[in-house]
């Protein structure tokens, strides 16, 4: 803004001063431009001092009360020493004497705007810097907050393990208090003594920068111990390893449930093996022929599948199928199973139906395995030569041509109540030259792999 009550070198200056700055306001006296100043806010005033209604000093005055920040250039006639005085007790910040050097008015104005545009870039700065220490602020507070409001224990240990923080769910579930824990080993102080040398390792590797996962126990203060898993991660400040940060879970009440659910687990599948042995032992009962046949069956089998390599739960099939697997003999009379003569045509009939009376009373049992349809199955044969259905090769199930070998080497490499023992070479001979006819090619040569080099023998004995 410019100020000045001759009319003529206002205009002229003006007119320059329009060339170079932005926003020109040009005033006559001292009362109009701070009627002006008020309106516009203008960041330099130059003004002259003797002017009618309000001379430029009053005018300072009055604007500096408005806005502390403006730039005053005073302009005037050699000689007004008194005003100078004044004018520099008031902070002006440049002067100029009349008549107006024009490039030197516009130099001091630069000067003048050049510092306030600094001025403006400091504030700025400054306002930048507040509000980043402000968001800084609010993240770190933030960040406490949740770090006291885990529900999960929070510890944060030096690179040596030493504890550096703890939240308040690490106070309740160890029972230290803050003071207690900071600065002590962190492994030493919750670690069992058989545990600490495992603990520190851990530690190492993730103040080594690896994160962990494991599920271990600690104990408390009051030497309980805690099942808990445990996630350590690196604190890893400008690329460096600053601190090691650990939360524990106490998962003692899940381990309990899991323990028992294994147990529950476990006592069922011995309920089902004892049941399967009870079933088994029932036809045994009458048929002391045949008594231990199952069970030996059943070993074979498995020894068998697991020289195969089939998975553990198919060997567990094959064990409850194989202890059952003549149960349908119930049905077939005593007299026909102990009769040491021929059998009839007739006889033979009835023998032959037991797979399918094994079926039957099986089929409803909802075993995690096909037990029915090995039993069923046999005595099927690889050739379809076999009962009840003439099924061939993979119309078969496995299990089941397993168990009709297992079935064949067991009976021939014993007594039965028509012969004695016929060997267990004599049983080898006849899988071997039925190798592909009647048994499964792959069944026939694992079974005789295990049974050649003595990796497996009967443990059972016929009560004959
Ligand atoms: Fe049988």
């Amino acid at each position: 803004m410019y100020v000045e009550d001759e009319g003529v070198i206002l205009r002229s200056i003006n007119t320059m001063m329009e060339r170079k700055i932005q926003d020109v306001y040009t005033a006559p006296d001292g009362e109009i431009g701070l009627k002006i100043f008020k309106k516009h806010k203008p960041q330099i005033v130059v003004t002259d001092i003797k002017m009618p209604v309000m001379n430029g000093l009053e005018m300072i005055e009055k604007i500096k009360e408005i806005e502390p920040s403006t730039k005053f250039i005073v302009v005037s006639a050699y000689g007004e020493i008194n005003y100078f005085l004044k004018a520099i007790e008031l902070g002006v910040h440049g002067f100029i004497l009349k008549p107006v050097n024009v490039s030197k008015l516009m130099n001091l104005i630069r000067e003048l705007g050049n510092g306030i545009l600094l001025q403006k870039e400091i504030e700025r700065k400054e306002e930048e810097r507040k509000r980043s220490d402000e968001a800084l602020r609010e993240q770190k507070a933030y960040f406490e907050h949740l770090f006291e409001s885990s529900p999960e224990a929070v510890v944060i240990s030096s690179n040596d393990g030493k504890i550096l923080q703890i939240n308040r769910s690490f106070s309740e579930m160890f029972g230290y208090t803050e003071e207690e824990a900071i600065w002590k080993v962190l492994d030493k102080l919750i670690s069992t003594d058989e545990l600490l040398k495992e603990a520190t390792e851990y530690t190492k590797q993730v103040a080594g920068g690896k994160d962990i996962r494991i599920e271990t126990k600690r104990k408390t203060k009051s030497g309980k111990l805690l099942a808990v898993s445990v996630l350590g991660t690196p604190i890893i400040i400008e690329g460096k390893q600053a601190a090691v940060y650990g939360i524990y879970r106490d998962i003692t009440d899940r381990k309990q449930a899991e323990d028992e659910l294994k147990a529950s687990y476990e006592r069922l599948q011995k309920l089902i093996q004892d049941t399967v042995n009870v079933l088994a032992n029932v036809v045994e009962l009458r048929d002391p022929y045949t008594a231990g046949h199952q069970h030996n069956v059943a070993q074979l089998g498995i020894a068998i599948a697991e020289k195969m390599k089939f998975p553990s739960d198919m060997i567990e099939g094959i064990r409850i199928g194989g202890t059952m697997h003549d149960i349908g003999k119930i049905k077939v009379p005593i007299r026909i199973l102990n009769k040491s003569e021929m059998l009839t045509d007739k006889e033979w009939e009835q023998i032959k139906y037991h797979p399918t009376v094994g079926y039957e009373l099986l089929k409803d049992l909802d075993f995690p395995w096909q037990v029915a349809k090995m039993v069923l199955q046999h005595h099927e044969r690889f050739d379809g030569s076999g009962y009840p259905n003439g099924l061939k090769n993979d119309e078969i199930l496995m299990e089941a041509r397993i168990l009709a070998v297992a079935d064949v080497v067991e009976a021939m490499a014993n007594d039965r109540p028509y012969r004695q023992s016929l060997g267990i070479e004599i049983a080898l001979e006849e899988i071997e030259d039925n190798k592909g006819i009647l048994y499964d090619p792959g069944v026939v040569e694992n079974a005789v792999g295990i049974l050649k080099n003595g990796v497996f023998v009967f443990s059972k004995k016929h009560t004959t």
